[in-house]
């Protein structure tokens, strides 16, 4: 068993993370099952947990991460309070989806996969979300926004922007947006 009193964070959660961490048997073969299990329960691979998973399968933590990167389903930083997932499968790249997240991770200074620093967005690149004909599409929390273009970025992250200011003004949370 790890040491969780040493750790920051939610230590109610990583305790749960390691009692439930002995379910799984010391083998490498638990790792993506274990690696599931974090993400559900964090929804991401917080480093902290990956010690403890290294730990547990007596690997080194860099292994770990050698795996879990190597699958598109494991994020590595905590999702934002609004997730935007830009398409790039194959109709939305032709016409330009990738100009589309680019103009996103520079609006919003992250890259593709990171969240901001206030845990306001993150971003992410996925592939076909099932309306070619809109291409190039972007998802933004549960909107789908269609026939992508720079100045609709904008627009977006304009309109967040717009209401967090309002919430502010009338003594809102931002949860409350
Ligand atoms: S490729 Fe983007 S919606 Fe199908």
């Amino acid at each position: 068993m790890n040491d969780v009193s040493r750790l920051p964070g939610d230590e109610d959660m990583f305790r749960e993370i390691n009692s439930r961490l002995e379910a799984f048997p010391n083998r490498r073969d638990s790792l993506i099952p274990i690696l599931q299990m974090i993400q559900q329960s964090c929804s991401y691979l917080p480093p902290q947990a990956m010690e403890y998973v290294a730990g547990h399968l007596q690997v080194s933590v860099s292994e770990i991460y050698g795996v879990a990167t190597f699958y598109n389903q494991f994020r590595f930083h905590p999702p934002g309070r609004h997730q935007i997932k830009v398409c790039l499968g194959t109709a939305c790249h032709v016409v330009g989806g990738d100009i589309i997240l680019e103009n996103f991770e520079r609006k919003l200074g992250i890259k593709d996969g990171e969240t901001t620093a206030d845990l306001e967005f993150s971003l992410e690149r996925v592939a076909c979300v099932g309306c070619c004909a809109l291409a190039p599409v972007a998802v933004v929390d549960e909107t789908t926004h269609g026939h992508m273009a720079p100045s609709k970025v904008e627009g977006i992250l304009l309109g967040f922007e717009i209401m967090r200011d309002q919430a502010e003004r009338e003594g809102r949370t931002r949860d409350e947006i």
